[in-house]
């Protein structure tokens, strides 16, 4: 899914592109409680300023299902 939603265009699972890699993402927020519902409303609104100072878009074509879905996901690439 993280393919269909285009975000692969800027993240690997292993490797930062313009964005961290998804290992990373899921090392940082490691036993974060808080850290899904976070990542879900930055995964749909965009956002700036933890990684660096590139931005990550909006995401509209991302709905707050998917984005669970996906943060599920990323936070399991360790
Ligand atoms: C245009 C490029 C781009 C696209 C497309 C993109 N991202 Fe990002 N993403 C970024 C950048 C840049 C950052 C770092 C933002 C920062 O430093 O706060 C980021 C950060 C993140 C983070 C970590 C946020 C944080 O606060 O630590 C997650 C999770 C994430 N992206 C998931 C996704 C998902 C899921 C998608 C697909 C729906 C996606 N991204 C699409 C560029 C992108």
């Amino acid at each position: 899914m993280a393919k269909a939603k285009n975000c692969l265009a800027c993240h690997a699972v292993d490797k930062k592109v313009v964005g961290p890699a998804y290992k990373d993402v899921a090392a940082k927020y490691a036993g974060q409680k808080d850290a899904p519902a976070k990542l879900e409303a930055k995964v749909m609104k965009g956002g700036s300023g933890v990684w660096g100072p590139v931005p990550m878009p909006a995401n509209p074509q991302v709905n707050a299902a998917e984005a669970k879905q996906l943060v599920a996901w990323i936070l399991t690439l360790k």
